[in-house]
């Protein structure tokens, strides 16, 4: 059985193919017959808000001929104490796949073993691995292959995203720079799990120095509003604006996970200039998951 939580635990081989599969479902959305979900129920757990990635896999699970159960974390028994091992046993008889948004990297790790059934990582605190792999995919689809390019990631280099990006580096043969105060830094452990040519600092323009790839993510991630104010104190320094970008290649693209905060993470200014390339992204969450969802059920 096949599950997505993490990007570290993913192979190579197993990246390269569903990147490769979403070229395809993208190029054929409408006139693939294909129905690999077809009779499955999928249920879809969030605890946190989300856009893209509830409608792109709501859309996702039912261009694949199955049906998708949105169930708020608050509406089932779940968000009144009941354990995350027996919610999911009951799912886990119940329906085929499970696709889940929450905060402990443990939760969907326990529902996995559990329940049993294909289980995706929708985000937690520690990964965000649909996200990553739909990143890559875009920037694959418009500068072909990222192996021996050079991404830059900005902001809180210690959240989620990073983190996805941290895992795939080695894997995918690209170096990541980290640009982010000291305290918004990944863990040394997390690095040295991920292996690979990746560099952190709190120089962002060196960071961004002839990069391939400028991404960043919010600074205030779900679950941290607590700390907004100390948070957009620390990250001030760290936003992708057209001073930062004219030190990357001529024709690198800027990428952003969203929601976007604009005078925050990134301007205004830079973010409409590269929202083809950053709506595409979003856009391609459909045809990535869709690719993840086939190769977990083959
Ligand atoms: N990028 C992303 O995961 O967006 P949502 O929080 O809207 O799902
Ligand atoms: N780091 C962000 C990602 C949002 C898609 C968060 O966890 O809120």
């Amino acid at each position: 059985m096949k599950h997505l939580l993490s990007l570290e635990t993913m192979t190579r081989e197993d990246m390269e193919l569903v990147l490769k599969n979403a070229a395809t479902f993208k190029a054929r959305r409408g006139q693939d017959d294909r129905k690999p979900l077809a009779g499955q129920s999928w249920a879809m757990i969030f605890s946190k808000s989300s856009t893209r990635t509830r409608v792109s896999f709501e859309v996702g699970i039912h261009e694949l001929g199955g049906r998708a159960l949105f169930l708020n974390a608050n509406d089932i028994q779940l968000g009144r104490g009941e354990p995350i091992k027996d919610t999911a046993r009951v799912l886990g008889r119940m329906v085929h796949g499970a696709v889940i948004r929450t905060f402990a990297q443990s939760d969907v790790e326990d529902f996995a073993k559990f329940g049993a059934i294909p289980t995706v990582n929708a985000l937690t605190d520690d990964e965000h691995p649909c996200q990553i792999l739909t990143d890559i995919f875009t920037y694959e689809e418009s500068r072909g292959s990222i192996a021996g390019k050079v991404v830059t990631f900005v902001g809180d280099g210690a959240c989620n995203v990073p983190q996805s990006w941290i895992f795939a580096a080695a894997k995918l043969g690209f170096e990541l720079r980290i640009a982010a105060p000291k305290t918004f830094q990944p863990s040394a452990e997390v690095l040295k799990r991920a292996g690979g040519k990746i560099s952190c600092s709190e120089d962002v323009r060196a960071a961004a120095e002839g990069a391939d790839l400028l991404y960043t993510d919010v600074w205030v991630s779900m679950g941290k509003e607590a700390e907004s104010a100390d948070r957009l104190k620390a990250l001030a320094g760290y936003q992708i604006n057209s001073d930062l970008v004219k030190l990357a290649k001529p024709d690198a693209l800027v990428m952003h996970c969203l929601p976007a905060y604009r005078e925050k993470e990134i301007s205004e200014e830079v973010f409409e200039k590269h929202a083809e390339t950053i709506f595409a992204e979003a856009e391609n969450r459909l045809h990535t998951q869709k690719a993840i969802l086939d190769w977990m059920v083959a």
